[in-house]
């Protein structure tokens, strides 16, 4: 891959207008969204998707989230049930992602939905996603901002760790406010939590009045490696470089300690480093924290990063998923960040 120029430019209307310049040509741009950062190409364009791909070194067979500015937009990508146009009413713009049957028509190449007869649909709330996608009028695939395997940025600089050289223009407007994925549910048929994020289960299971079901990790870890449901849900992702430990209640020497809550274990100054999530134990607060200190960990030199408990209530579930993606054996070392 030739090393392109990467450039920062703070949000506003000139980097607006760049960052719609470069989809127009076929480039790639990271903007933030409410959520976290995302790499954005125009999802008409093969070439675009397939450099897209490259750059983040992500298998082109894991299918990438539509970004539209409206949800008369994401009707002509997508066919909506009842209950996926009820969901897009009371949650768009905003950090759900809706998986949902392919429309003939749709416009958005092969490439970018791997090849599936669905297709993922999201329409964010952050103001500079949404000035970007009204003007450029076509719809944008942006996975998170990453390089495959490594933990999703939540701001420029993480965006410009993993990708500087890769990516034309990074749209800089501080952190992304949530820090955790949007929430994915299929509505295929029935309902299906396909990935926790943004906003809570229980949330969803309120408006629509009833239990959502899960598709089970089991299930994912089972199926057919080439074709996992939520294909970005391999086991091993989100992955930093030293190995982590979760609901720890002790600290070995040499720990770097990821705290939650007022009440740390009582040999916590055996660690190394300590960032608290969330002193008072707000799992908000933790979400927008949790990707930017497990790279500061990561990056402390530590060998291994000890967790404390975290709830599994409200955007704790979220928070838990990526640890537990974080904490997997890293079954294809070889193959570093075969998810993302
Ligand atoms: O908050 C977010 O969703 C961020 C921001 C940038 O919008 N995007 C994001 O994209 O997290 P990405 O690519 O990192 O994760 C999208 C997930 C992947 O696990 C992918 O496998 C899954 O969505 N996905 C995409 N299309 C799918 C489909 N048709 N069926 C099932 N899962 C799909
Ligand atoms: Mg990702």
């Amino acid at each position: 891959m030739l090393a392109l120029a990467t450039r920062i430019a703070q949000a506003g209307h000139g980097a607006i207008k760049e960052a719609l310049s470069v989809l127009a040509a076929g480039g790639l741009v990271a903007f933030p969204t409410e959520t976290v950062y995302g790499l954005g190409a125009d999802a008409t364009n093969d070439s675009a998707v397939a450099n897209l791909y490259a750059a983040k070194e992500r298998p082109s067979f894991n299918p990438l989230i539509a970004h539209v500015a409206d949800l008369a937009a994401a009707r002509r990508l997508a066919r909506f049930d009842a209950v996926a146009l009820r969901l897009a009413g009371a949650f768009w713009p905003g950090p759900l992602t809706l998986v949902l049957p392919r429309l003939d028509l749709c416009p958005v190449g092969q490439l970018a939905t791997a090849g599936l007869d669905t297709i993922a649909v999201r329409v964010p709330g952050h103001a500079v996603a949404r000035d970007i996608l009204l003007a450029f009028g076509k719809p944008v695939v942006a996975p998170s901002a990453n390089r495959s395997g490594r933990v999703s940025p939540t701001s420029a600089e993480h965006v410009y760790a993993d990708l500087a050289g890769r990516i034309d223009l990074i749209v800089d407007a501080g952190a992304a406010p949530l820090g955790v994925e949007s929430t994915i549910l299929a509505c295929i048929g029935r309902t299906t939590l396909l990935r926790p994020g943004a906003i809570p289960r229980a949330v969803i299971e309120r408006f629509l009045g009833g239990e959502i079901a899960t598709a089970a990790m089991a299930d994912v870890a089972a199926g057919d490696e080439e074709r996992p449901i939520s294909p970005g849900m391999l086991a091993s992702h989100y992955a930093p470089r030293a190995l982590l430990r979760m609901n720890a209640v002790t600290v070995a020497p040499g720990d770097a300690l990821l705290a939650f809550g007022p009440v740390l274990p009582p040999d916590a100054g055996k660690a190394r480093t300590i960032l608290n999530l969330s002193d008072g134990g707000d799992v908000v607060e933790a979400a927008a924290n949790l990707f930017n200190y497990l790279r500061i960990l990561d990056s402390s030199g530590a060998s291994s990063i000890a967790v404390m408990p975290i709830p599994e209530t409200e955007l704790g579930e979220a928070i838990n998923d990526r640890l537990r993606h974080a904490a997997a054996p890293r079954h294809n070392a070889a193959r570093p960040g075969a998810a993302g």
